[in-house]
């Protein structure tokens, strides 16, 4: 990750390449505050109007995502400016984030880029952090990138929001690190070893439960799902004990290494990114590391089944029946909705430490992606708590939407031999319905919300804003902003 640091605005400016942003207004582009250093660099004068017509002249526009660099042919000590969309909304912090990602996304033949725009440093620094990410563990000679230092115009504050950007940018670095690792290297036991080496150092402590204790602690759900695979399931438990502690959260995040669908099997092309199915694990993993080096005074308390759903000679079936951890038996009506599964168990686990709230994500349902798509989140729950996890989320540029629980839906999850059924006789509303499932496992009286990230744990689409393609890190600010909606 590269380093950053905050300049006074002031000072000559010193670096291979800087940015300034460019807005998009009715009548054209228009540079934005920040840029008139550039402009006296270049051309003695802070107008930016001969910059303007620079940028104009090689069709910049200002709309989100467009970033174009243009030589200062000897005119400056810096050889290029980069102009960075700012798009019509720009006084948001999340266009500032979005335009930021994209310059450190797309421009990675520099060692030092400067940031030339006004605005909240913690959004230009979070994004050009979450931009400036590639995945390469797998290529044999990967295309590296230059940039080794950031530095952005602002004045002598702003130490606590770096410190967190970079925190933020940690967490959200090894999320998608996580996600992006191939099934044949993350299963339970090697993921489940990488939280133990994260861990290290952290004050954050790890426990992990292998087949043996899951057995003694009568994990039915998380067996029957690990079972058809040749990697053993593992429960995993992170906590994070500050001195002084406000209140206690509970988190619990899906981690499907794969999801095969066991033997309802997935069809077609459907298996394709099911790596991705411990996107909630790892994001509820790398949140409370995020949130131990905040030093948040506030336990948190990580609780992540690992299990492979695959459908071998042990697998579990249709039509088995499951004595969850709660004691409650749940019908397998299919295989396919194993996530629910394994995290019925974990939420009964959780439940355990007495939590005040508790937070639960999970790559759960199809659905999820049919309703809101790639990019926000589904949130449901206690009504109370629910708005304020998705009114932190949307504060922190982390769009989630809050979606209901009709009591009525859960009747299709009535079973003929068990309690319940793992899939309802209905076919709609399947988003809502697994929440309804999981209603049942939540510890009584504690508040609590189902962060359904389906969609946005994984962007199969073209990479935009901050966002590269394949695992994006989604959940650990709403996370993060979540639990710190409770220090105030
Ligand atoms: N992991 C999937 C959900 C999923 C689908 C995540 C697409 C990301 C992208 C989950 O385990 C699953 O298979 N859900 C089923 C449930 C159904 C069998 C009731 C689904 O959504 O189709
Ligand atoms: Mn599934
Ligand atoms: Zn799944």
């Amino acid at each position: 990750m590269p380093t950053v640091s905050l300049v006074d605005p002031s000072v000559p400016i010193k670096a291979d390449a800087v940015v300034v942003g460019v807005l998009q207004g009715k009548d054209g582009p228009r540079l934005a505050p920040g840029a008139q250093p550039v402009s006296r660099a270049l051309f003695g004068s802070t107008s930016g109007g001969k910059l303007l017509k620079a940028l104009k002249d090689v069709g910049v526009t200002g709309r989100p995502d467009q970033v174009v660099s243009i030589s200062t042919l000897g005119l400056a000590d810096f050889p290029v400016v980069v102009a960075t969309g700012l798009g019509e909304n720009a006084r948001e912090a999340e266009a500032l984030r979005r335009a930021a990602g994209a310059v450190t996304r797309t421009v990675t033949n520099h060692a030092r880029l400067h940031f030339a725009i006004s605005g909240p440093v913690s959004a230009i620094a979070e994004g050009a952090l979450f931009g400036a990410y590639s995945f390469t563990d797998y290529k044999a000679s990967p295309a590296k990138s230059a940039l080794r230092a950031i530095s952005i115009a602002g004045d002598g504050g702003g130490r606590r929001e770096l410190a967190r950007a970079k925190a933020l940018a940690e967490a959200i670095t090894t999320t998608r690190n996580l996600v992006n690792t191939p099934p044949n290297d993350l299963y339970p036991a090697s993921f489940a070893a990488k939280v133990k080496e994260l861990a290290r150092g952290t004050g954050v402590t790890v426990e992990v439960l292998t087949e043996d204790g899951l057995k003694r602690g009568r994990y039915g759900a998380i067996l029957a799902v690990g079972g058809g695979s040749v990697n053993p399931p593992r429960l995993v438990r992170l906590t994070y004990r500050p001195a002084r502690s406000k209140a206690t959260v509970a988190l619990v995040g899906k981690g499907i290494t794969f999801d095969s669908g066991g033997l309802n099997l997935k069809p077609g092309n459907s298996m394709a990114w099911m790596k991705s199915d411990m996107g909630g694990a790892a994001g509820v993993i790398t949140s409370t590391l995020a949130i131990a080096a905040l030093k948040l005074p506030i336990t948190v308390i990580a609780t992540v089944p690992m299990a492979e759903n695959m459908p071998g000679g042990s697998a579990y079936r249709p039509s088995d029946v499951i004595t969850m951890r709660s004691g409650k038996t749940v019908e397998v009506g299919n295989t396919d909705a194993e996530g629910r599964l394994v995290l019925a168990d974990a939420l009964s686990r959780a439940g355990e430490d007495e939590p005040d709230f508790l937070i639960e994500t999970s790559t759960l349902t199809g659905a999820q992606l049919v309703a809101l798509g790639g990019r926000v989140i589904g949130a449901m729950g206690e009504p109370k708590w629910r708005d304020q996890v998705v009114a932190a989320g949307n504060a922190v540029g982390e769009a989630s939407w809050a979606m209901p629980l009709p009591s009525e839906y859960a009747g299709g999850l009535e079973s003929p031999v068990a309690d319940l059924n793992n899939i309802s006789s209905d076919s709609w509303g399947g988003m809502l319905v697994a929440g309804l499932f999981l209603k049942n496992f939540m510890p009584d009286g504690v508040p609590w919300v189902h962060l359904d990230i389906a969609g946005p744990s994984f962007n199969q689409a073209a990479p935009h804003g901050y966002t590269p393609k394949g695992g994006t890190g989604a959940v650990v600010r709403t996370i993060v902003a979540a639990v710190e909606s409770l220090t105030k």
